[in-house]
């Protein structure tokens, strides 16, 4: 190694590559000579039921509009299971380890599409139809797995909806998304922490009211304990559905048919959900999980994402079942009942594939090098990242002391809008650069863009974007287009942007450099700051709220937030008490590190909050602050420091 902040493919000289370089270049100049037959070439990664013989449609202008493999037919549900029915149906499709539940339950392809076809028709006997939405609240048990394929297989959209979200928050995207059911659990174990999944439905139901459309909800008991039910509405899942036929006839799709929406969160304040289209999506998560993982029978790939985030969708779910892989899932925490916990599992179960987020790679370093050691992770042969950025330090520490320097780590930047991988390695083919996402996998024409929206070309930094459509992208916000267009495609015209900033080398390797808008990251949680806002503005006793994000050693960011009270009306409101409703609001991920109460906040003569700022204040860099003037009182900076610092 010559430089040593570049580690050669050569260093793996065991890797089981798939590629030479020659052959990945060759990849990236056909994809650029001939996207749709490129794209078309590669959509023969998964089962069609009609072949398509239409690449991309649409344009990134004005009403912006993406269609892929517009006149295919499929599935997904089907190229995930009944295709790898002929040979491989005795190979372990899923292992749900569930911590303090004893072995892992072990789900071949054969009992894996049985149970997807047995709830199929629980579904339809409940009177899903294609087009609806399902919302699926669970924790991470096989059932998640089988939900989202058995709405697959009915042609109803899957609204993955996040157990860490509030009563309220759940209310509102149920209405939102028009959900029809719901699929929920009875509780959750969360190391020692009791999550009541159940009673968090039945308040979001009765908050949500005639405005939702939920008619039926299935209820998996995770545990013994009595679980109220309301009758006509609610149904014991496994009551129900085991004695449904284990037979189920995919429904055939459209390409261009919606496969599922998620929420995510943006600039705005209200909640939004990205729509996902059947073909191009698998065919993004079948290519991606190829090219990165490379994920073949044998493997266990052991992704720790939530179901109910993007890279639970595609690392968990459809990538490895699409490639006839074995996936794992576990509720288990990194540190419970003790630190090294994940060791354990990666060696009791010979994962060969360990994909995680920054920050539970920053919690695990901080118990020390000795935990790891004491395990023998000599099944490992690759490691993964996304979500937030990774320092160096801490990729060079998941790489030596977990990886042992003999699996290469893949830094994959993608978003809930990509639908997969964007930014990656082709492990073993291509130098890593520890912090860097390193490059663009090829058929992405990745591009960086000035503040004025020019494109920039060679060594650059700007805000990431996007050239071309690639078939994982997303096609709408549900419910509302315009927003998607104003959101993505305005800023930099003719391009998606990403909301990303980035440096590119003069490798061309990219290094991200955080959000552009107001979206923090909080453990690989995305938050906007008018989320939180929005919550607040409802409290009468709270005139005007500002909510930023500061570094935080493990989660990446943490949420600060300023509180400016109503002078006359703000009796008992407390920096605790705001916290609560945060948490209460939008859920336990979003609560604040801090909370300050201050007199007035900085503003710009046109009455706009400098958040800037007030994050350099929150932040410490208070030594940093610079220019002042465009503000209207400069006393207030003071003042704020003072409440945060102590007198300075
Ligand atoms: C951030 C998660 C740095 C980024 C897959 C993006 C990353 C947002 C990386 C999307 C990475 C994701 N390095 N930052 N490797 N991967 N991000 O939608 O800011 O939950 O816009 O999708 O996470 O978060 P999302």
């Amino acid at each position: 190694m010559s430089d040593p902040t570049v580690i050669q493919p050569g260093h793996y000289g065991h890797y089981p590559a798939i590629m030479t370089q020659a052959a990945l270049d060759t990849m990236t100049r056909q994809a650029r000579e001939d996207p749709d037959g490129f794209w078309l070439q590669q959509a023969g990664r998964v089962q069609w039921h009609e072949r398509p013989t239409r690449g991309f449609e649409g344009s990134f202008e004005g009403n912006v509009s993406i269609a892929w493999f517009a006149d295919g037919l499929l599935n997904v549900s089907a190229s995930c299971l009944d295709r790898h029915l002929a040979d491989r149906a005795g190979q372990v499709a899923l292992i749900a380890h569930r911590e303090g539940h004893g072995e892992a339950e072990r789900l071949t392809y054969a009992m894996l599409h049985e149970r997807v076809c047995r709830l199929a028709n629980a579904l339809t006997a409940l009177g899903v139809k294609k087009g609806q939405r399902v919302a699926i609240n669970l924790p991470m048990i096989s059932e998640a797995v089988v939900a989202m394929l058995a709405c697959a297989r009915i042609g109803a959209v899957h609204v993955v909806l996040f157990g860490g979200f509030s009563a309220d928050g759940i209310a509102e995207r149920l209405v939102d998304s028009g959900a029809v059911a719901v699929i929920t659990a009875s509780v959750a174990w969360r190391g020692t922490k009791r999550v009541p999944f159940k009673e968090t439905m039945d308040t979001a139901l009765s908050r949500a009211g005639a405005a939702s459309a939920v008619r039926a909800v299935l209820v998996v008991r995770t545990a013994d304990d009595a679980v109220p039910m309301l009758p006509g509405r609610d149904r014991d899942y496994h009551d129900f559905v085991d004695r449904c036929d284990a037979d189920f006839a995919p429904v055939i799709m459209k390409a261009e048919d919606p496969l599922f929406m998620l929420y995510t969160s943006g600039s705005t304040g209200k909640p939004k959900a990205v729509v996902h289209a059947c073909g191009g999506y698998i065919v993004w998560a079948a290519y991606t999980m190829d090219m990165v993982y490379t994920h073949r029978p044998g493997d266990v790939l052991w992704c720790t994402a939530d179901v109910a985030w993007i890279t639970g969708h595609s690392s968990v779910v459809y990538g490895p079942l699409a490639n006839g892989g074995t996936t794992m899932i576990s509720d288990s925490l990194p540190a419970y009942p003790h630190p090294g916990r994940w060791w354990d599992l990666v060696d009791e179960y010979r994962v060969t594939m360990l994909f995680s987020a920054p920050t539970a790679v920053r919690a695990m370093m901080a118990d020390g090098d000795d935990v790891v050691n004491r395990h023998d992770l000599g099944s490992l042969r690759l490691l993964g990242i996304a979500g937030e950025p990774i320092s160096p330090d801490a990729w060079l520490w998941y790489h030596d002391v977990v990886g042992r320097k003999r699996c290469p780590v893949a830094d994959t930047w993608w978003q809930t809008e990509t639908g997969g991988i964007v930014l990656g390695p082709v492990p073993g083919v291509q130098p890593l650069k520890p912090g860097s996402a390193t490059r663009p996998l090829p058929g992405i024409e990745m591009a960086i863009a000035d503040a004025q929206g020019r494109i920039l070309h060679g060594a650059a930094e700007g805000s990431l974007c996007i050239a071309r459509s690639w078939p994982g992208q997303a096609r709408t916000i549900w419910g509302d287009h315009a927003r998607f267009c104003q959101t993505y495609f305005s800023k930099v015209p003719g391009f998606y942007f990403t909301g990303d900033g980035a440096r590119r080398d003069s490798d061309g390797y990219y290094w991200i450099t955080g959000r552009m808008d107001d979206v923090i990251n909080i453990a690989g949680h995305r938050l906007g700051t008018a989320e939180v806002e929005d919550v607040l503005g409802d409290d009468h006793r709270i005139l005007e709220s500002a909510a930023v994000g500061v570094p935080h050693p493990v989660k990446g960011e943490g949420l600060v937030v300023f509180i400016m009270p109503r002078g006359d009306n703000a009796a008992g409101l407390t920096g605790e008490g705001v916290a609560r409703l945060i948490s209460q609001r939008l859920g336990r991920y979003a609560a604040p590190e801090a909370v300050y109460i201050v007199p007035d906040l900085p503003r710009t003569r046109s009455g706009k909050i400098v958040r800037r700022l007030l994050r350099k204040i929150a932040s410490g860099e208070t030594g940093n602050l610079g220019d002042l003037s465009a503000l209207t009182d400069t006393a207030v900076v003071g003042m704020i420091c003072n409440r945060v610092w102590g007198e300075m």
